[in-house]
């Protein structure tokens, strides 16, 4: 496969920084969307997201200068939604959706979030072990949500953010993550 290939002669990454996603960068997501789901978010989904939606909060990370990774959540209140994550597929397997995913955390529990929740496809086994690994379970399957293939959803929740049981898991996998 082509990834395959590029990610084998990709240079080792440099940190990836992390910052809001801008108008700008819609054009560099959609090549990572377009590589990365089935069914795809238009650009314009994207553009309201950042010019409409005031709870959502979306994000890029780039590697010296090139955008490989993005995220974005909703918080309401005391919850949160993660709408959508995904890696450059030749940058995937560097923990770089993990860095992603801790800092969604790190800006819903800033926004004062208790919970987050997820929709993930059942047959995606990489992104459903990310989400354990960082506490989420499984609470409910949606049959059929995915109009593409009929394929049922796992909805995922983790929390409570704000209590010591979870603080602590993360502060763990957090030390643990950086100094590997
Ligand atoms: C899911 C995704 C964001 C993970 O990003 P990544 O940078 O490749 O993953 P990381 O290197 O940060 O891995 C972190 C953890 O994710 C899990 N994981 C990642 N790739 C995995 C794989 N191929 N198989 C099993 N688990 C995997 C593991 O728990 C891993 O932790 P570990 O290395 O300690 O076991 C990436 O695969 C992606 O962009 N997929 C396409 C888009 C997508 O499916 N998004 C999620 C929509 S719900």
């Amino acid at each position: 496969m082509k990834a395959d290939l590029e990610r084998a002669s990709a240079p080792e990454p440099a940190r990836m920084e992390i910052g809001p996603m801008t108008l700008a960068d819609i054009g560099p997501v959609m090549e990572i969307e377009r590589a990365s789901f089935s069914t795809t978010w238009p650009a314009d989904a994207f553009y309201n997201e950042l010019h409409t939606n005031k709870l959502a909060h979306y994000f890029v990370g780039r590697i010296a200068g090139r955008i490989v990774a993005y995220g974005g959540i909703w918080v309401i209140f005391e919850d949160s939604h993660v709408t959508t994550i995904a890696v450059d597929p030749v940058y995937r397997g560097r923990k770089l959706g993990e860095t992603m995913l801790l800092h969604l955390l790190d800006r819903a529990i800033e926004g004062g979030a208790a919970w987050m929740t997820l929709e993930v496809r059942e047959s995606n086994l990489a992104a459903q072990q990310l989400y354990r690994k960082y506490g989420f379970t499984t609470v409910t399957t949606r049959k059929g949500y995915y109009s593409d293939n009929n394929e049922n959803a796992l909805v995922m929740w983790a929390g409570n953010l704000k209590g010591e049981f979870f603080r602590s898991r993360l502060r763990a996998l957090r030390s643990r993550f950086e100094q590997r």
